[in-house]
């Protein structure tokens, strides 16, 4: 039976056909903001580049062997996956297909059998089939593979507690609190845990009861909110993780247009988990901001104090990888794409990773993060120097300075507060 409101329309996300309900509007290139705004129905087109990053890390693992041994399979999984975008993405984006188990699960079974239909009606044809292994509680699995993604209709925190994966993608609806746990603990001896958060008034501080209820923290809507959300998010984490015995090291942190994406790796060790709360601590806000284990001042916090990134990782996410991999072909592009279309969604690709790989270096270690718009009323200048100039002279003194993924003009540096006061001013 064909799903209601089928076929709707094609629109091409990456390399990936996807079909949008006749009533969705042809997304805009670049689309930002919750799915209300950009366009309702089962796919939020705001959330592609979360999906490209998603499809270029698992590229990475598989391409350089850090999440395991080569050769081997990587069960993967996207809980909460609606229409399916992600796990086909996967499925039809990275390479050697032989070395992934791709399940994708949903609740809604509308949303589940219009990316069953779509994975149906765009077959990839290249032979990877695979049987799923027994359940912990069920002795013979379901053959639900088609053309190599595992298709399931159920409750997620189910499903994580009766398999496990290496790879979660937890994308709800709001805050992710509630799957936390039950990831955490399906997470094989090591793996990857990917988790958007869009309850950025909580996560940012502005709805306080709600900061507090969900990850016990207190905000500061200021210029660091958006640093603030990320680490809270990853502190989280960091303390859920502990309590299965497992460390976390994040691989990629950010804070993109409306919602906290972090991927983090996640090993089996009692030893690291046991000093989970090393990197835990306040943001006091103090010309401009130190962190410390206990709040004082004017605080945010708990939260993550550590790095963001891992620098090799997040190193290798350049605009031309993400190019090679994720840019629409000739054989790709839907029948009524123009040449605008095609240039438009490439800059999108382009977008998804910009200052990822030039930021790497400094946000895998300790800095000092700038605001663009604070450091002018700091350093008492009217015209606040341009990117270039700041980093040009951040640079003749000896100092790394990137400009970051944020929803503000922000850079990274490793130089002290009052030589970046210094440089503003000398700057011209
Ligand atoms: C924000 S959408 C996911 C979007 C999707 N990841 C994408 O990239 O298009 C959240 C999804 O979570 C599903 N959901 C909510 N609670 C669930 C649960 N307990 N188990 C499985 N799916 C659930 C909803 O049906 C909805 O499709």
């Amino acid at each position: 039976m064909e799903p209601e409101g089928w076929p709707g329309h094609i629109w091409l996300e990456g390399r990936t056909s996807v079909h949008l309900k006749d009533h969705q509007m042809r997304p805009s290139h670049m689309p930002r903001g919750p799915a209300a705004k950009t366009g309702e129905g089962f796919l939020n087109p705001a959330m592609a580049p979360a999906r490209t990053r998603s499809v270029m890390l698992l590229a990475d693992a598989i391409e350089n062997n850090w999440l395991v041994p080569e050769e081997k399979i990587i069960r993967v999984l996207d809980a909460l996956c609606a229409t399916g975008v992600r796990p086909r993405r996967w499925r039809k984006e990275v390479p050697r297909q032989d070395r992934l188990r791709i399940t994708a699960n949903d609740l809604d079974s509308d949303a589940l059998s219009w990316g069953m239909k779509s994975h149906e009606t765009h077959p990839l044809n290249d032979g990877i089939h695979w049987i799923p292994e027994p359940s912990r509680f069920e002795a013979k699995p379901k053959d639900s593979v088609k053309d190599g993604i595992q298709w399931i209709n159920g409750d997620a925190k189910k499903l994580m507690v009766e398999a496990p994966f290496q790879w979660i993608d937890l994308d709800p609806f709001g805050s992710p609190v509630s799957f936390l746990d039950t990831a955490i603990q399906s997470i094989s001896r090591i793996g990857v845990l990917e988790v958007t958060a869009t309850d950025t008034a909580a996560l940012c501080g502005s709805a306080k009861t709600s900061a507090s209820r969900r990850y016990g923290s207190v905000g500061i809507t200021d210029a660091y909110m958006h640093d603030d959300a990320t680490r809270i998010l990853l502190g989280v984490i960091a303390r859920i993780a502990a309590m299965h015995d497992k460390s976390m090291h994040p691989i990629l942190s950010l804070f993109d247009g409306h919602h906290v994406r972090v991927s983090v790796l996640l090993r089996k060790s009692k030893e690291v988990a046991s000093n989970w709360n090393e990197h835990i601590g306040y943001r006091i806000r103090s010309s401009p901001y130190h962190f410390a284990s206990q709040p004082s001042g004017e605080f945010s916090g708990p939260m993550w104090t550590g790095p963001l990134f891992d620098c090799d990782i997040a190193g290798r996410m350049t605009v031309e990888r993400a190019i090679q991999l994720c840019a629409g072909k000739e054989e790709d592009y839907p029948d009524d794409w123009t040449d605008y279309d095609i240039e438009h969604s490439k800059r999108e690709i382009e977008r998804s990773v910009r200052h990822i790989s030039d930021s790497a270096e400094l946000l895998s270690g300790k800095h000092l993060l700038v605001p663009i718009d604070s450091l002018g009323i700091a350093a008492g200048i009217g015209q606040i120097p341009s990117m270039k100039k700041l980093k040009a002279g951040l640079e003749d003194r000896g100092f790394k300075m990137a400009q970051c993924h944020m929803p503000e003009p922000m850079f990274a540096t490793d130089a002290d507060w009052d030589t970046v006061i210094d440089v503003a001013k000398s700057a011209k």
